[in-house]
């Protein structure tokens, strides 16, 4: 199993941490999409099927396949509801387990910053999508300050602690997604930011969900010593509820990519 995947080996965690985060965001992003009914999709990277599933609610496939390297990932969006009817297996999206043309559209949520090689998995996403078919993906601005995860970010920089992050993060910007579409000779791209509110209902709601040991996050808040992890809740309190109690909500936001694959 690849590092990036095992950052993310608990599907439940995924979903208190991340999961309902990339569900609110994904919704913005199926709807630029603008796919029509009846078609098969690809969802590479699916994870615990948080995105997989707003693709069955949304936009009525024929047929879905879903692809993770991380097994567990794979357990929790098999069993998901919402998900009944998708072909889940692990796999790589740099290296698809699909023949040549077989997907109308074939997306990557929030996946780019953690491959290796994303013009790889970008070249991968045209070969398996029929000519005329769509390829895309978004991924938190995390440079930008856009990632869910921000005010913990900048909290742990202005202590002096060290936060890794997801390891390809310059996979993410604007230019370099465009870059990468075009490269991989997608046609009519177009690019945008997705914006969301991020709330909780209180501080400790907001704290409980962050520290759950999954993806890069979550890893390195349980990696503090108890007198880091202490300064650390104190500074982001007083960050996010400079008035006190109460619910805590703020922005973030996420780049996008969709092209074409040619006709021709
Ligand atoms: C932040 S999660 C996103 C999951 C889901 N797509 C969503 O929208 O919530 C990143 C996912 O990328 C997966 N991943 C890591 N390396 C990968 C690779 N080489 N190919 C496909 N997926 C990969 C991880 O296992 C993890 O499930």
């Amino acid at each position: 199993m690849t590092l990036a995947a095992t950052l993310f080996a608990d599907g439940a965690a995924y979903e208190r941490s991340m999961g309902r985060w990339s569900q609110l965001i994904g919704h913005q992003f199926i709807e630029w999409l603008d796919i029509p009914a009846g078609l098969a999709w690809l969802d590479a990277g699916c994870g615990n099927g948080a995105f997989t599933e707003i693709v069955m609610q949304h936009s009525a496939p024929e047929q879905v396949t879903g692809i993770d390297p991380s097994q567990a990932q794979i357990d929790y969006a098999s069993k998901r509801p919402g998900c009944s009817g998708v072909r889940f297996a692990t796999g790589d999206a740099q290296d698809i387990p699909l023949p040549d043309n077989s997907v109308d559209a074939a997306i990557m949520a929030l996946v780019i910053s953690f491959l290796p090689d994303p013009d790889k998995a970008a070249r991968e996403l045209a070969r398996v999508t029929r000519p005329g078919g769509t390829v895309a993906t978004y991924m938190w601005d995390t440079a930008g300050g856009g990632h869910p995860a921000n005010p913990i970010n900048a909290a742990m920089k202005a202590l002096g602690l060290s936060r890794p992050g997801a390891p390809h993060n310059g996979a993410a910007s604007l230019p370099r997604m465009r870059e990468i579409w075009q490269a991989a000779g997608l046609e009519d791209v177009e690019t945008r930011v997705i914006d969301m509110t991020v709330t909780f209902p209180d501080f400790d709601d907001f704290w409980q969900s962050n520290i759950i040991s999954t993806g890069p996050l979550g890893k390195a808040l349980n990696a503090l010593a108890p007198d880091q992890s202490a300064a650390l809740r104190a500074k982001l309190q007083q960050d996010l509820c400079p008035q006190g109690p109460g619910p805590i909500a703020y922005r973030a936001f996420a780049n996008a990519v969709k092209g074409r694959v040619s006709k021709a």
